[in-house]
């Protein structure tokens, strides 16, 4: 047993054009509305992580993340580690030839090949690696339905991650999550000439933590029910119809109307919460602008929980949206573009 059990995988970052934003079970990461995401190709955004165990290894899990060792500790990565030994010990106890490996600690090394603090969404990317290195590491049978499950307890948003392409996270009714899991739209086949152009506005850590934002909105924003009851809901169907239509009109309205909407419910907390800045707003206008040049909507943009700008258009429509946010805008005080100016969103799917 002084062996050493290794595995290795990556997992793209999504970006979602449905916003998760409230739980209705923190502890178990349990939404109150359902979402959807593209996930980006793996060449440009993504999480690269080995799990390896033996006996030989000091008796605490240890993560190691761009060389820096992390907090294990903390309750949603216990979470993961649970469940995944869990099922591991159920192949053991089925099967008696198979290694104790349930029972030797983790340690768990990951490089993400983007800045991480440059204000994108790593945790997704993160817990989605994490969970696929451990399950292939432990030979789980799981598909990724069941693996999005677990990375859900992670980060929320991890769930998608675990699929390619066009990915949408089912929020689910029951009270232990297990039909909170997410499903794939349509492959990144499906609609190849997708593309995302991310705008670094500030390279800054977010100010108010997306945990601590969803629970003050759930508790204090009057728009909040509308959003989650009524309007997310009918736009997960416009979104799905979009998608598969390839309609990029339909989805560019929809991408924008959905991030306007979860930002006006952070403004609507108490007390609020501002994570669009003056160049985001900016780049809004920027997006209006090629727009209206365009005569139609041939650019989206959206804004997770901090200011960068995340701009989706169609490959045919380069030059009009990459080149001209790269002309208006590239030559302006604390707007850099030094990384993934053009991130294709149209990866292999995992
Ligand atoms: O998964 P979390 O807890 O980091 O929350 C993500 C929230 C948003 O990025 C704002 C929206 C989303 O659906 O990804």
């Amino acid at each position: 047993m002084s062996e050493i059990y290794r595995a290795s995988t990556t997992a793209p970052v999504n970006i979602a054009v449905i916003k998760y934003w409230g739980k209705r079970d923190p502890k178990l990461n349990l939404p109150t509305n359902s979402s959807l995401s593209v996930t980006l190709s793996q060449a440009d955004l993504r999480t690269h992580t080995t799990a390896s165990c033996s006996s030989t290894y000091p008796k605490e899990d240890t993560l190691l993340l761009n060389g820096s060792p992390q907090d294990v500790s903390g309750a949603r990565t216990q979470a993961c580690f649970r469940e995944l030994r869990a099922l591991r010990k159920q192949l053991e106890d089925s099967n008696s030839s198979l290694s104790k490996l349930s029972e030797l600690p983790l340690k768990i090394v990951s490089e993400n090949n983007f800045p991480t603090a440059a204000g994108l969404a790593s945790s997704a990317a993160g817990f989605a690696a994490l969970v696929r290195a451990i399950a292939n590491l432990y030979e789980l049978p799981s598909s990724p339905t069941d693996l999005s499950r677990i990375a859900r307890q992670g980060s929320g948003s991890a769930c998608r991650s675990l699929f390619g392409g066009y990915v949408g996270w089912e929020q689910g009714s029951a009270t232990d999550g297990s039909d909170s899991v997410a499903f794939q739209v349509a492959p990144a086949s499906h609609w190849p000439n997708m593309r995302a152009v991310i705008l670094v506005v500030s390279a800054a850590k977010k100010g108010v933590s997306s945990t601590t934002g969803m629970q003050t909105t759930v508790a204090t924003s009057s728009l909040f029910a509308a959003r989650a009851n009524e309007t997310v809901p009918r736009r997960m169907a416009e979104m799905q119809k979009a998608i598969q239509e390839k309609d990029f009109e339909a989805f560019g309205k929809v991408t924008m109307m959905d991030s306007n909407s979860f930002h006006a419910t952070c403004l609507d907390t108490y007390p609020p919460i501002f994570y669009l800045n003056d160049v985001s707003r900016a780049a809004i206008k920027v997006v209006e602008s090629i727009n209206a040049a365009a005569g139609k909507i041939i650019a989206a943009y959206t804004f997770d929980a901090g200011p960068n700008a995340v701009v989706y258009y169609l490959e045919e429509n380069e030059k009009e949206v990459a080149g001209l946010f790269k002309a208006a805008i590239g030559e302006k005080d604390g707007w850099k573009c030094e990384r993934g100016e053009k991130v294709e969103a149209n990866g292999a799917s995992l």
